[in-house]
């Protein structure tokens, strides 16, 4: 075991497993090793890294900004947020929208369950099998009950609809019309193996949410900032000027720096007066530095670049043997695999010089940075092929074997 690993061992807490490798650098979609050996990052970061490792603008302006002022606490304005917010809104689409700051996905989730509360209502309706963080807010309305056992009670008045059972979610919307605040959900599962809502259900629920007075509250913190090829997911499915309330996210907006964020319409941001919600780092100057590149860089020819890798990559890597099914969008794709053998397969690919990750037994999950390259995403695909063909006969063996 590596210095770097083992130290990690003794000093940090359990709650992660201890990793089998420590990377020192980065740059593009590459990655390094403690000794010198590089992979092909297929994950960035659990899809943060939007624009790879040291984007040379990333760089300049997170390193200016840092020389300039690192933070000012939420009692000063400073530029950066400034530009970050007003872009979001542009995007969002409803110049009435505002914006609130924070520095993860969770406490994204958290800030939109408490606009949900200050709706006066007390249901709130999310997806089973959602994932939407960690704190005791945003795990309160992840639907993996093995998630929440340890640490019960968490928040109540969180019901879970079947992801993609409108008739469901209307069923649970009738018991009482009135008392429904917000309805969660993801529009592409990423924890639960990347899931994607069928055809016409954000839509749906869109409808459903209008007529009763209801929140739609989309966490893009996985789907958001151009990671499916559109700026927002919800832009797949809802119709041009259509979107939620309220969206989170998270991971993609800093280029690898913290920050979270939540966009909400006027009249649902307004709630939050003076002393209801706060984060001292929310809106740190260098995380939105950073973010500014991110947005700046994103223009329709960047997303139009990402829609069409990401069919490249789809339609390569499901002609793989042993891929049942590759799902998701632009370059967030899982491939669903014959036999549950993702995990042999993403500890096989440290071997093969590739980051994949298995976010379920049976799946394999690829957020790669959205600025790599053609020639890496084939050269990445073929060390998928080998990883998956070594990982199947390795487990095949090992069940003759038993
Ligand atoms: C959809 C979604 N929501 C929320 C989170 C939590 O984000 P964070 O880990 O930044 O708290 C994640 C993280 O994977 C996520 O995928």
């Amino acid at each position: 075991m590596s210095e770097i690993v083992s130290g990690w061992q003794a000093a940090l807490m359990g709650n992660y497993g201890t990793p089998t490798v420590a990377l020192v650098s980065g740059t593009g979609s590459t990655v390094t090793d403690e000794d010198g050996r590089e992979y092909l990052d297929l994950l960035a970061g659990i899809a943060v890294n939007s624009l790879g490792y040291a984007h040379p603008a990333v760089v300049e302006a997170v390193s200016a900004q840092v020389s300039q002022l690192a933070h000012v606490s939420n009692i000063f304005a400073s530029r950066p947020a400034v530009n970050v917010a007003t872009q979001l809104i542009e995007r969002f689409g409803d110049p009435d929208a505002r914006v609130f700051f924070c520095n993860s996905g969770a406490e994204a989730n958290e800030a939109a369950f408490k606009l949900a509360r200050l709706t006066g209502r007390s249901r709130i309706l999310a997806a089973a099998n959602g994932f939407h963080g960690r704190t005791m807010g945003s795990l309160a309305l992840t639907g993996q009950p093995s998630k929440r056992k340890p640490f019960q009670p968490v928040a109540g008045g969180v019901e879970f609809y079947p992801y993609g059972d409108i008739d469901y979610v209307r069923k649970l919307v009738e018991i009482d019309p009135e008392d429904v605040a917000a309805i969660f959900l993801e529009p592409i599962q990423g924890e639960t193996g990347v899931v994607p809502a069928p055809e016409g259900f954000l839509q749906e629920l869109r409808q459903l949410a209008d007529a009763h007075g209801i929140l739609l509250i989309t966490d893009e913190v996985q789907t958001g900032v151009g990671r499916t090829g559109t700026f927002f997911a919800f832009e797949h499915d809802l119709a041009p000027g259509v979107r939620p309330d309220v969206v989170t996210m998270a991971k993609g907006l800093g280029a690898g720096m913290p920050i979270g964020a939540v966009i909400a319409t006027g009249e649902v941001a307004a709630r939050f007066t003076p002393g209801m919600h706060g984060t001292t780092f929310g809106g740190n100057p260098v995380s939105c530095a950073a973010a500014e590149v991110v947005l700046d860089t994103m223009d329709e020819a960047f997303l139009a670049e990402v829609r069409r890798k990401g069919e490249a990559f789809a339609s390569r890597v499901a002609a793989i043997e042993g891929v049942k099914e590759v799902r998701g969008r632009g370059l967030m794709l899982g491939a669903v695999l014959d036999g549950d053998w993702a995990a042999k397969a993403q500890a096989l690919g440290y071997e093969h010089g590739v980051i994949v990750n298995a976010p379920k037994p049976n799946v394999l999950r690829f957020t790669p940075p959205l600025v790599i390259a053609d020639e890496e995403l084939s050269e990445a695909a073929a060390r998928v092929e080998a990883v998956i063909a070594e990982a199947k006969e390795k487990t095949e063996n090992t069940e003759n074997e038993n």
